[in-house]
C-alpha cells in the first residue's frame, strides 16, 4: 500500500484522474462498497466530475486545478490530506490516489460524508471590526498586492521569494483563495507556513470562496490570530490615502449590509484621503463573471464615484483597466498569483500593446460591463512542461509617496511588467 500523502511533505494535488479513477460509478449498486449511495450522492458525485473534466479539458491533466463548487473543492481537500501518494506531476506536486487508509474501502460511505459534511453549511460567524479604529501606514511606503496565492506551487514560492529579497513592505496583503477549500493543514501547508512575514511590517488576508468552502475556520482561527488581524474586513489610511479590505466570500461574491454600514462610516470620517478598495470577487469583469451584488451593495460609493482604485483577484488573470466611464475608478485584476490559469483565446488573439522581455500586454476592448484593458499574455516557465500553455504568475507593489501612487507589477522574480502612476 502507498503511503499516505501527508507524510511525504509534497504538496498533493488531487486531478480528475485522482477521483474519477475509483470506478466509483461502478460501484454504486453496492458491490464493492460497503454503502449504497443514493442518487442524489450519485448526482453530486458526478457533477464534480463534471466540471472537473471541463476544467482539465482547459488547462491540464497534470497541474493543480481548481473550480468555483463547494463539493469539489471539499472532495480534493479531503483527498489531497488523507489520499495515497501516487506519482510525482511534471510541474510540482505529486498526484493523490484513493487508499484504504482514506476511504476504509468504502468509497461511497466516504464520498457521502463529505457531501454531508457540507451541507451542513456551519460556516465560521463572520468577524466584523471591534470598533471603528483605523489603522495606519506611512506616508511614504510600499505594500504587495497578491491574489489567489494559496498554491505552493509554481509561482507562488518565487514570488514569495522576490518578496521577501525586497522586504521593508508596510503591509503584505492576501487578496484570497487557499486551494481547494482552506482546510487547516491546507491554510499550514499552502499559506501560513510559506507566507513571506518578515518582509512586511504587518500582513493582512482577505477571506476568498476556497476558504469558506471548508466553512472558513482556518481562515478565521488561525490566519487572523496569526496575523493578529482583528476582523476579516479591514481599514488603514495615511494623510492622502484610505485603504480597505472587504470580505466579499463570507456573503459570497457581495458584501453584507453590517459591512456596507461600516465602511460609509469609515468612508464618511476619511476627509479628502483618496479611497482604495481591495476584495476577493470583481465588481465587474471583461472575462468573467459580473458582480451585480457588490455592485448594488456599494451603488452609493459608486455614483458619488467615491472609489479612486479597486483590487481583486478571484479571476486568475492580471488585467489592468481603464478608469470605469461610469463608476470612475481604475480596476485591477490580480488573481494571477498561484494557480496555472490556461492562457484565453479573448486574450491570446487580441491586439498587441506592448511586449515587456518574455511576456505581452494585449489590448482589449471595451464592452458594456467593462472598460476596455490590458491583459498579461505570454508563457509560463513555472509550470514546467506545459510552459505555453499557462499564462505568467506575479504580483503588484503599490509606492506610495504622499499625494502619489505608483504600481509597479512583476513576474515571480519581481522583474517588473508594467509601472502606472494613473491614479
Ligand atoms: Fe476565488
Amino acid at each position: 500500500m502507498a503511503d499516505p500523502i501527508s507524510r511525504t511533505g509534497a504538496v498533493p494535488i488531487v486531478t480528475l484522474r485522482s477521483l474519477a479513477e475509483t470506478n466509483c460509478r461502478q460501484r454504486k449498486g453496492g458491490l464493492e462498497s460497503m454503502t449504497s449511495p443514493d442518487e442524489k450522492t450519485v448526482q453530486r458525485y458526478e457533477s464534480v466530475l463534471g466540471k472537473l473534466d471541463e476544467e482539465t479539458r482547459q488547462a491540464s491533466p497534470s497541474v493543480l486545478i481548481a473550480v468555483a463548487d463547494r463539493d469539489a473543492s471539499v472532495l480534493q481537500s479531503r483527498m489531497a490530506e488523507g489520499g495515497d501518494a501516487g506519482p510525482p506531476l511534471s510541474g510540482g506536486g505529486l498526484e493523490a490516489q484513493f487508499g484504504e487508509g482514506l476511504t476504509g474501502g468504502d468509497v461511497w460511505g466516504w464520498i457521502s460524508s463529505v457531501f454531508d459534511h457540507v451541507d451542513k453549511n456551519a460556516w465560521h460567524p463572520i468577524v466584523p471590526p471591534p470598533n471603528d479604529t483605523v489603522g495606519t501606514f506611512a506616508d511614504a511606503g510600499r505594500i504587495v498586492v497578491i491574489g489567489d496565492w494559496g498554491t505552493n506551487l509554481y509561482g507562488a514560492p518565487v514570488s514569495a521569494a522576490s518578496i521577501k529579497r525586497t522586504g521593508n513592505y508596510e503591509m503584505l496583503l492576501h487578496v484570497g483563495d487557499i486551494y481547494y477549500s482552506g482546510t487547516d493543514k491546507e491554510t499550514k501547508q499552502r499559506f501560513l507556513d510559506v507566507w513571506p512575514t518578515s518582509a512586511g511590517k504587518v500582513s493582512r488576508a482577505l477571506n476568498g470562496n476556497h476558504e469558506m468552502y471548508s466553512g472558513g475556520y482556518a481562515y478565521f482561527d488561525s490566519i487572523l490570530p496569526k496575523f493578529k488581524q482583528p476582523s476579516s474586513y479591514f481599514v488603514v489610511q495615511n494623510a492622502h490615502w484610505l485603504l480597505v479590505g472587504l470580505d466579499t466570500a463570507h456573503t459570497d461574491h457581495a458584501v453584507d449590509m453590517k459591512q456596507v454600514d461600516w465602511l460609509k462610516r469609515i468612508v464618511q470620517k476619511a476627509g479628502q484621503r483618496k479611497l482604495i478598495l481591495f476584495s476577493h470577487h470583481q465588481p465587474f469583469s471583461r472575462l468573467d463573471k459580473q458582480g451585480p451584488n457588490l455592485q448594488a451593495a456599494l451603488a452609493d460609493l459608486f455614483q458619488r464615484k467615491a472609489i479612486t482604485a479597486w483590487y481583486w483577484g478571484h479571476e486568475h488573470n492580471c488585467i489592468i483597466y481603464d478608469k470605469h466611464s461610469t463608476f470612475g475608478f481604475l480596476g485591477r485584476c490580480i488573481g494571477h498569483g498561484g494557480i496555472p490559469s490556461p492562457r484565453k483565446g479573448a486574450v491570446r488573439d487580441a491586439d498587441l500593446d506592448h511586449r515587456v522581455g518574455s511576456v505581452a500586454w494585449k489590448r482589449l476592448s471595451a464592452t458594456g460591463d467593462s472598460p476596455a484593458c490590458l491583459a498579461l499574455d505570454g508563457e509560463n516557465p513555472l509550470v514546467p512542461g506545459e510552459e505555453k500553455k499557462f499564462g505568467p504568475h506575479g504580483y503588484l507593489t503599490l509606492e506610495f509617496n504622499g499625494p502619489d501612487l505608483i504600481e509597479h507589477v512583476h513576474l515571480p522574480s519581481r522583474e517588473k511588467m508594467a509601472e502606472l502612476d494613473r491614479p
